[in-house]
């Protein structure tokens, strides 16, 4: 029996994955940025290099901090594999939220899509959760801090709060438990979780023939080997080449070995949670940790549903006044959003200004509305002055959203020291 050559059997295996054709237009590296195809990339350097790490790590208490030290110092490349394996992690968490913005932003999670959209978001926790586990796994002061925050935040959801967090702890605080708990999850579940729902996104991305195009833009089908391919490949190659490099010469990160009766001062949630922690220190944990991000995930699990006069599929931004609208609607939160930031951290003090209302309006109800009541007549000026359509609103309230969030994490990570306070 005659056997394939090695690149022929890689271009047997694409195939699999892609039509026989496509159309020219679809494999424009800036219609999708590949972003889709880097995570997929991503999580299998992810996979590869964790079952390597898996070899050197102790899931114990006692064991895991000495056994990242030892591979770090005593394994050839251990530093290496440590640093792709972190630094591939990161990457997934920002590349997978990038791949969100595109396909929002270019129209592809409406109608038959609309079903990949929620199966996206879907991927999109299980990444987060994924980064997350992994975090505390080295056992050392960032970690254990950081996972502590992160939990104690969840516990402020009424009702289930505490249960949750001593669920997902296994006990009232981060202990040895936690550790192999997140070991289990980071290691066996939720991979596996991972590659169902990647096979599941990646079919119906087949079952809607491939992503989305504006039907104005239509072109000639090209075989996808090689055009497609050599694309897929030489994309990887660079971002295979890019992160070995990178880790290279920037280390993972490793504080001092778990001490949970000594905390860092400031302690601070993974960068990726920190705007939940920046949105805690202006109002009421009810509504920083649970009413307004139960909003933004029903807002977001809605959005393809609702009912519109029309969707441009393909079209960046649904038309050029879109693009218009979301640039200013990006401005002008990152303003509105400092702006609160700052005026609550040097003036506000409703506690103090009403002592006999409850806090929850005083540390909830009064900071939610300082931030919907400037941000909802933005809308309706967009509305009445912009001629807005649904669309067109749409587009700018997500885009609230997201910039809002990006500059909470940012105030959180870099404008906050010792005792969270601010600092320039
Ligand atoms: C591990 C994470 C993910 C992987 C590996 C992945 C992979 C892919 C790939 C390869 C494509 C086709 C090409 C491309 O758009 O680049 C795609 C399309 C799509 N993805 Fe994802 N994705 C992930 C996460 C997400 C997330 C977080 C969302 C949004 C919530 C999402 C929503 C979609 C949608 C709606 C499409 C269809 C786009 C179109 O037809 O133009 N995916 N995904």
């Amino acid at each position: 029996m005659k056997h394939p050559s090695m690149a022929k059997a890689i271009n047997q295996f694409l195939l699999h994955l892609h039509p026989k054709k496509v159309e020219s237009r679809a494999i424009v590296f800036n219609r999708t940025f590949g972003f889709g195809g880097i995570a997929a990339l991503l999580f299998v350097i992810l996979f590869v290099t964790g079952m390597l790490l898996r070899f050197a790590y102790v899931p114990s208490g006692a064991g895991a901090y000495d056994s990242i030290v030892r591979l770090q110092n005593q394994v050839i490349f251990g530093q290496l594999l440590r640093n792709f394996h972190y630094w591939s992690a990161m990457l997934l968490v920002v590349v997978s939220f990038l791949h969100l913005v595109r396909v929002f932003y270019s129209q592809a999670i409406y109608y038959e899509r609309r079903k990949n959209w929620l199966y996206g978001l879907l991927l999109m926790f299980f990444v987060v959760s994924s980064n997350f586990t992994g975090y505390l796994l080295p056992w050392d002061q960032l970690s254990f801090w950081a996972v502590t925050i992160m939990t104690n935040m969840l516990s402020y959801i009424p009702l289930v709060g505490n249960f949750l967090a001593n669920m997902i702890r296994g006990g009232e605080a981060v202990t040895e438990e936690t550790l192999l708990r997140f070991y289990n999850f980071h290691t066996g579940l939720l991979p596996l979780l991972m590659v169902f729902f990647m096979a599941i996104h990646f079919w119906l991305v087949r079952k809607a023939k491939g992503v989305a195009i504006a039907p104005a833009e239509k072109s000639e089908k090209v075989d996808t080997s090689p055009n497609l391919v050599y694309k897929e490949a030489l994309t990887a190659l660079v971002v295979v080449a890019v992160l070995l490099l990178f880790s290279f010469f920037v280390d993972a990160p490793l504080l001092d070995k778990a001490k949970p009766l000594v905390s860092p001062n400031p302690s601070k949630a993974p960068w990726y949670f920190m705007g939940f922690q920046e949105l805690l220190m202006h109002m009421h944990p009810a509504f920083a940790s649970f009413l307004i991000p139960l909003f933004v995930i029903e807002l977001f699990i809605v959005i393809p549903f609702l009912p519109y006069p029309k969707v441009n599929e393909g079209v960046w931004f649904f038309s050029e006044k879109g693009k218009r609208i979301t640039i200013l609607s990006a401005v002008f939160t990152i303003i509105l959003t400092l702006l609160l930031i700052f005026i609550d951290d040097l003036l506000l003090d409703f506690n103090h200004w009403f002592p006999g209302l409850p806090v929850l309006i005083t540390e909830g109800m009064f900071p939610v509305l300082l931030y919907f009541l400037p941000a909802g007549g933005f809308i309706f000026y967009l509305k009445k002055k912009m001629q807005a359509n649904r669309m067109e609103l749409v587009i700018a309230s997500v885009t609230m959203i997201l910039v809002a969030y990006l500059v909470m994490m940012f105030v959180g990570s870099f404008l906050r020291g010792e005792g969270m306070q601010l600092i320039f």
